[in-house]
């Protein structure tokens, strides 16, 4: 088993690109995927080797105060997404469709991931839903622009799901599966299937040409994605079962606000070798 950055290493790869998703689904190696909202972060996982970045509209719960991502605005991730693709220089960027962007038809779909494209320099867009979003990924697919699709648990539509719940569990595993089927049929590139089992992630996986994206969908899918604050540690509230934390920056980051703060009240900062001389 391998990853894409160590067969883009051997192979010279400069810009990950859409074909690479699917070379890489044909012989077996790993994709792997973070969030990321800014310039600086975008640019060390994309030195670290990582093969795409989602500028998600889970920045509206880790970055723009709110609760759930419904509030989050096509104009509020413009300018993220600028940022994160302007950082990189082999990374993937995936700019997310928020919520009420794309729902009523293809030409709304189509208009805000003109916007996308042309504003950010993003390299591909991401919508929601399956079955439901086939004609808008068509049309914008036809307009020359890559889609990855999302299926599974869907968060701009927890209301309508009834919560953060598992998907495709029992029957609603065909449900799953047509939804696979149709975004592949209308041209997705590659598909998210987040919050699914595990031996329904691997039928899906099995059954399609495109390559799969887990997100809590185990380790029978083609890659993986984390927001990016979970895996780090930075999120201080629930975690998602399925999330490995690879650090403790809310931890870094509170040890170094208190010793500030100590230094500040005892007198200790600024020392000398921090003084401008005359
Ligand atoms: O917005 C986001 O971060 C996402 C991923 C969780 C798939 O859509």
């Amino acid at each position: 088993m391998t990853d894409l950055s160590a067969a883009a290493a051997q192979a010279n790869l400069k810009r990950v690109r859409t074909r690479h998703f699917q070379s890489a689904k044909q012989n077996g190696v790993k994709i792997t995927g973070l969030t990321s909202y800014d310039q600086l972060t975008a640019s060390i996982f994309d030195a670290a080797g990582i093969d795409f970045l989602l500028v998600g509209d889970s920045a509206g719960n880790n970055v723009l105060g709110y609760d759930t991502t419904l509030p989050v605005k096509v104009d509020d991730l413009i300018p993220l997404t600028r940022a994160v693709a302007g950082a990189v220089t082999r990374a993937f960027v995936v700019a997310d469709m928020p919520f009420g962007s794309y729902e009523t038809g293809p030409d709304e779909a189509l208009h805000t991931a003109f916007r996308f494209m042309k504003e950010t320099h993003a390299h591909a867009v991401k919508l929601e839903g399956g079955v439901r979003s086939a004609e808008q990924i068509r049309r914008i697919v036809s307009a020359g622009i890559p889609v990855m699709a999302h299926i599974g648990f869907t968060p701009q539509s927890e209301h309508g799901l009834g919560g953060h719940l598992i998907q495709g569990r029992g029957e609603g595993a065909e449900q799953l599966l047509a939804d696979a089927h149709a975004v592949e049929d209308a041209g997705a590139f590659a598909v998210v299937l987040e919050m699914v089992p595990s031996h329904v992630a691997q039928r899906v996986t099995e059954e399609l040409r495109i390559p799969t994206i887990g997100v809590g969908a185990g380790p029978h899918v083609d890659g993986q994605l984390l927001v990016w604050t979970d895996w780090a540690g930075l999120t201080t509230g629930r975690i998602p079962k399925f999330v490995r934390q690879y650090a403790n920056l809310s931890g870094v980051l509170t040890d170094a606000a208190r010793n500030y703060i100590s230094d500040v009240a005892g007198g200790s900062y600024p020392a000398p070798e921090h003084e401008y001389e005359d």
